[in-house]
C-alpha cells in the first residue's frame, strides 16, 4: 500500500470538494509569513531496524528554546503519514499531545527537554520516493524538501540545525553496507545482524539526512585536499555497474580540486560516499557526505552513453559536491530562499564545465536550456521569480527558474563585478554565514560588500518574473554610432506592473569592411530607455549585442539579414555568432509560420540560410564542437515562443521544411562532412566528440531532403558505431524514418542492451520523440511493453517527457498527445505525485496555442481539476494552469 494513502494521512491527497461541494484547496505558504523556529534541537539520535515492508525508527531530540524566537508553550512536530507508536517527554510518556493533521504538538514546560519518539514504516510500500524506500531490494532515502516527516517526526525545517548520531541495524544477508551522513563511528554483529553507528559532526537540517542500506559495491578512490586532508572517496553501485564507474569517480575528483582553485573551498569529512540508485525522482541529491543519485548521472561507459551523457555526469556530480558549500555548510533559511543554494550551485557547476572543456560549446547549451525550458516558464501561467513568494507544494518549485535563471541571476553579479572581484563577494558569503541558514538577501549583501557592488536596484531580479524584453535600434548620425535601447518586463500571474532592471549588456560595433569591432563594452540598461553615442564611425556599424548571453533576456534588434549574415561569418564572440544564426533561421520561421511571407521571400531566406550553413560547413578555422553548434536549427519551443499565438502544426510543417530545403540545397557539402568526420577515431577528446556531434546533425538535415540516402547512411552509421553517441545518433535518424531499417535497428539495439535499464531508456525516449507519422501510436503501444512502469520515474520520463517535449506527437491535431499525457498524470498522480505533477507544464501553455488545439489543452486541464482527489502537488499546478 501507498504510505500516502493511509487514512492516518490527511495530507497526502486533498479532498477537493468539502461537505458543501464547494472546492477547496491546500493552504498557501507565503515567504513573508517566516518566523524562527522557537526551538533548537542541538542533538537528534536515531535507531534503525532495518526492513523492507517494516523498519522501525526510534529517535530522541534534546531540544532547547531559541532565544532568538518568539516563545512557544509548544513544539510542532511535522510528520506525513506516520504513526506515532511512542511518544515520550524527559523519559516519561507524554502527557499533553495533540495531533493537527498530520503534525504532533508537544507542549513544553521548561527550557530544555528530551523527546523521544518510535514510528514504524513500510519503505516497500512507498511509491512517492520521498522518505524512507526501496529500490532494487535496497533501502534509502531522499528527505529534501519534506520527506524526512515521512520517517519520523521533527520540525522539518531548513532553519533547524542539528547534529546527528545515527544507529542502523539490520540483516547482514540483505544490508551488507549500512551507510549514514558523516563518518562511521562503531559496528558490530549480532547473529545473522549487524549494526552500524554514524555520527555527522556537521549541524544540518533533516533535509540533507540520508541512509542507504544494501548489497553495494564501490570503486574506491581518495583525494588530498589542500590542506593535506586525506578523503576517501566511495562510488557505491550494485554488482555488474562497477565498471561504468570510473567517469564519476574522474569527475568527483576534478570537481574537489576545482572547488579549491576557482572558489577556495575545501572538503571537510574524511569520507565522501555517492551511491547510485535507479528509483528516483530527481537527479541527484547532496546529503551531507553521501550523495545519493540517479543511476543515470553515475554509470558511464563509451558503449552506453552519449558524448552529451558524460557531460551531464561530470556535471551532476560536480553540482552535488559543490552543494557541501553552497547549501549545506550555508542552507537556506526556508524554501523561498532555495535558488540561494539552487541558482549558486548551478552557477558553479556551469563554470566547472566550462572550465573542464570548451566554454563558448558549454554558454551555448546552457542557453539552449534557459530558452527552451525557462523562458516558456516565464511567459505561462506557473511564472514565477527565483525567489517565490508563496507556494502550496514546494516540490513544484524546484524548476528551471529557481536553477537556470536563478543561475543566470548570479551570473550577470560576476559579469557586472568582474571575475576576481566577484571571488572577494563569495569568500565574503562563505566567511560570514558559514554555519547558518541563510537567505538570498544575506547572499546579496555579501557580495556587494565583497565585490563593492551596489545591487540596490539589482535585487528586483530576485522578486519580480517574466524575461525582460530588449530593444536595440542602432543608427549612424554626424560620425557617431547612436544605440537606442529599451526594456519591458512583461506582466505575469501576480505582477500586473514591473520596474526597470538594470540588464548587463556586452557590446561591440563591427566595420563590416575590415571585420573589425572597435572593443567589447559593458552597458548596463537600468531604465525604460536609454541613448547611448560611440564617436568615430563614418558609417553605421554592425551590431552586436548580448554578447556571450550577458543577460538572460531577449533582444529584439532592427537588424537586417545581411547584417545577421555577416555577424554569423564574422562575429569573434563565438555566442554571438551562433546567435546571429539562430536569429537568421528563427526570423525566418517565425516569419513563414505566421503566414506573412511571399513565396519570394522563403526562397530568398532560405537562400541566405543555406549560404551562412555552407559558410559554417566550410569554415576551417571552426572546432566542429563549436561547429555542431552553429549548425543546430532553433527548436521548435523556441520559435512557438516568438510568437504570440503559436499554431504547432505550422510550425513544425515549416520547420521540417527548411530542413529540407537545406538538405537539397547542401546535399554534397553535408555528405562530405558526414564521410570526413566518420574517419576521426573514437576518443573522449574535444575533436573526436565534435566529429560525432556533425555527424549527426549532417544526418539529420539529409533525412528531411533524402530520406532513403539518409536511411542508408545511418543504418551504416549504426553498423559501425564503437560508442553510443554514434549508434543513437544514427537510431535517432531511423526512428523518424519509414524504411524497413527502422524496425531492424530498433529490434537490434533492444536485444543488445536488453536488461540494461538506462539504454532501454533510451529506447523508449528514442521512439517517444521520433518524427514518425504514427508516433502517437508508437507511444501508446510503448506502454503496454512489458518493461514500461510507472513505478519507475526514469522509465515514465523516458516515454512520456520525450513525447510531451515532442511537438509533433504531443500537438497532434486530434488531441490525442494531450490526451495521453492527462490520462498518464491521474493515473501517475496517486503513485507518484512529484512526478506526475511535471506533465502539467505542457498542457499549461495552452494561452499559447492556436485556438483548436487550445481548447482540447484546456479541457484535460478541467478533466485533471474535477477529480476529486488530487496530490498537492497537481492540484497546485493544474490550478495555477487554469487560472
Ligand atoms: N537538491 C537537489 C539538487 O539540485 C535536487 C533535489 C531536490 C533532489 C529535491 C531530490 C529532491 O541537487
Ligand atoms: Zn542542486
Amino acid at each position: 500500500m501507498d504510505i500516502a494513502r493511509t487514512p492516518s494521512n490527511p495530507d497526502g491527497n486533498i479532498e477537493m470538494a468539502d461537505a458543501a461541494g464547494e472546492p477547496h484547496s491546500p493552504p498557501e505558504i507565503r515567504r513573508e509569513d517566516y518566523r524562527p523556529f522557537p526551538w533548537l534541537v542541538p542533538e537528534t539520535r536515531l535507531e534503525f531496524e532495518l526492513g523492507l515492508e517494516s523498519t522501525r525508527v526510534r529517535s530522541k531530540l534534546t531540544v532547547a528554546r531559541n532565544a532568538k524566537a518568539d516563545h512557544s508553550p509548544t513544539i510542532r512536530l511535522n510528520g506525513d503519514g506516520i504513526e506515532a507508536t511512542s511518544v515520550m517527554v524527559d523519559g516519561e510518556p507524554a502527557q499533553a499531545f495533540t495531533m493537527d493533521g498530520s503534525d504532533l504538538i508537544l507542549t513544553l514546560p521548561g527550557e530544555a527537554h528530551e523527546i523521544a519518539i518510535e514510528t514504524e514504516i513500510d519503505p516497500s510500500a512507498n511509491s512517492q520516493l520521498m522518505g524512507l524506500f526501496a529500490s532494487n531490494g535496497m533501502l534509502c532515502t531522499q528527505c529534501e524538501s519534506e520527506g524526512f516527516r515521512r520517517i519520523t517526526f521533527f520540525p522539518d525545517r531548513p532553519d533547524v540545525l542539528s547534529v546527528f548520531t545515527v544507529r542502523l541495524s539490520g540483516a547482514k544477508a540483505q544490508f551488507p553496507i549500512l551507510m549514514c551522513n558523516g563518518n562511521r563511528v562503531d559496528e558490530g554483529e549480532d547473529g545473522d545482524d549487524h549494526w552500524a553507528e554514524w555520527h555527522d559532526p556537521w549541524p544540518k537540517p533533516s533535509y540533507l539526512f540520508a541512509l542507504v542500506a544494501g548489497d553495494l559495491l564501490a570503486r574506491t578512490d581518495s583525494f588530498t585536499t589542500m590542506n593535506g586532508r586525506e578523503v576517501e572517496l566511495n562510488v557505491w553501485v550494485r554488482e555488474g555497474d562497477l565498471d561504468r564507474t570510473e567517469h564519476a569517480m574522474e569527475s568527483l575528483k576534478r570537481s574537489m580540486k576545482w572547488d579549491e582553485e576557482t572558489f577556495g573551498r575545501e572538503y571537510d569529512l574524511d569520507l565522501f560516499n555517492i551511491v547510485a540508485v535507479s528509483d528516483f525522482n530527481m537527479g541527484a541529491m547532496e546529503n551531507k557526505g553521501l550523495n545519493v543519485f540517479n543511476t543515470k548521472y553515475v554509470l558511464a561507459d563509451p558503449e552506453t552513453a552519449t558524448d552529451g551523457d558524460f557531460d551531464a555526469v561530470e556535471g551532476v556530480i560536480g553540482h552535488e559536491y559543490f552543494h557541501n558549500w553552497s547549501g549545506n555548510r550555508i542552507t537556506c533559511r526556508d524554501w523561498f530562499q532555495l535558488s540561494l543554494k539552487e541558482g549558486f550551485t548551478v552557477l558553479r557547476d556551469q563554470l566547472f564545465s566550462q572550465d573542464m572543456h570548451s566554454e563558448p560549446v558549454k554558454r551555448i547549451e546552457d542557453v539552449r536550456v534557459l530558452r527552451g525550458v525557462q523562458f516558456p516558464e516565464d511567459s505561462g501561467p506557473l511564472a514565477h521569480p527565483i525567489r517565490p513568494d508563496s507556494y502550496r507544494e514546494i516540490s513544484n518549485f524546484y524548476t528551471s527558474t529557481v536553477y537556470n535563471k536563478g543561475a543566470e541571476v548570479i551570473r550577470m553579479m560576476r559579469t557586472m563585478a568582474g571575475e576576481e572581484a566577484f571571488r572577494k563577494g563569495t569568500d565574503t558569503y562563505f566567511d560570514r554565514h558559514d554555519g547558518e541558514a541563510a537567505t538570498c538577501e544575506d547572499f546579496i549583501t555579501s557580495i556587494e560588500d565583497g565585490a563593492g557592488l551596489d545591487l540596490k536596484q539589482f535585487r528586483l531580479w530576485y522578486s519580480q518574473a517574466g524575461t525582460p524584453k530588449v530593444t536595440a535600434d542602432l543608427s549612424h548620425d554626424n560620425g557617431e554610432a547612436v544605440l537606442r535601447l529599451g526594456q519591458q518586463v512583461p506582466s505575469t500571474p501576480g505582477q500586473p506592473n514591473k520596474k526597470p532592471m538594470p540588464i548587463p549588456l556586452k557590446i561591440a560595433l563591427f566595420d563590416r569592411e575590415t571585420g573589425k569591432n572597435s572593443g567589447e563594452q559593458l552597458l548596463i540598461l537600468d531604465s525604460d530607455t536609454a541613448e547611448h553615442r560611440f564617436a568615430g564611425f563614418d558609417k553605421k556599424p554592425v551590431l552586436s549585442i548580448n554578447r556571450g548571453f550577458s543577460a538572460p533576456v531577449t533582444i529584439q534588434r532592427d537588424i537586417d539579414r545581411d547584417e545577421l549574415l555577416f555577424l554569423a561569418a564574422k562575429d569573434d564572440d563565438p555566442f554571438a555568432r551562433y546567435e546571429a544564426m539562430q536569429d537568421l533561421i528563427t526570423g525566418h520561421l517565425v516569419a513563414s509560420a505566421s503566414g506573412d511571407l511571399g513565396d519570394d521571400e522563403r526562397v530568398s531566406a532560405r537562400a541566405d540560410i543555406a549560404t551562412a550553413l555552407s559558410a559554417v560547413i566550410a569554415d576551417g578555422s571552426l572546432e566542429d564542437l563549436m561547429r555542431g553548434e552553429l549548425l543546430l536549427m532553433p527548436s521548435q519551443s523556441y520559435i512557438g515562443e516568438q510568437l504570440e499565438l503559436a499554431d504547432p502544426g505550422r510550425i513544425h510543417a515549416e520547420r521540417e521544411s527548411l530542413k529540407a530545403a537545406i538538405g537539397t540545397s547542401l546535399h554534397d557539402e553535408l555528405v562530405q562532412l558526414h564521410s570526413r568526420v566518420s574517419d576521426v577515431p573514437f576518443s573522449m577528446d574535444a575533436q573526436a566528440k565534435g566529429a560525432r556531434k556533425v555527424k549527426t546533425v549532417a544526418l539529420t538535415y539529409l533525412a528531411a531532403a533524402s530520406p532513403e540516402l539518409a536511411e542508408t547512411m545511418a543504418a551504416a552509421q549504426y553498423d559501425a558505431a564503437d560508442n553510443m553517441t554514434d549508434r543513437q545518433g544514427a537510431l535517432m535518424v531511423l526512428t523518424g524514418l519509414e524504411g524497413v531499417e527502422r524496425t531492424n535497428k530498433l529490434l537490434d539495439f533492444y536485444n543488445r542492451y536488453e536488461g540494461n535499464a538506462l539504454v532501454i531508456d533510451k529506447w523508449f525516449a528514442l521512439q517517444a520523440s521520433s518524427l514518425h507519422p504514427n508516433v502517437v501510436e508508437h507511444v501508446k503501444a510503448l506502454a503496454d511493453h512489458p518493461d514500461f512502469t510507472l513505478r519507475n520515474p526514469n522509465r515514465v520520463r523516458s516515454l512520456y517527457m520525450a513525447f510531451a517535449a515532442n511537438p509533433h506527437g504531443f500537438h497532434i491535431e486530434t488531441g490525442e498527445g494531450y490526451r495521453m499525457i492527462g490520462d498518464l498524470i491521474l493515473e501517475l498522480d496517486p503513485i507518484n505525485s512529484q512526478t506526475a505533477a511535471r506533465f502539467v507544464p505542457p498542457l499549461g501553455r495552452w494561452r499559447r496555442i492556436e485556438a483548436g488545439r487550445a481548447a482540447m489543452m484546456r479541457d484535460q486541464l478541467d478533466r485533471i481539476a474535477a477529480f476529486d482527489k488530487l496530490s498537492r502537488d497537481t492540484y497546485e499546478q493544474v490550478s495555477r494552469s487554469i487560472g
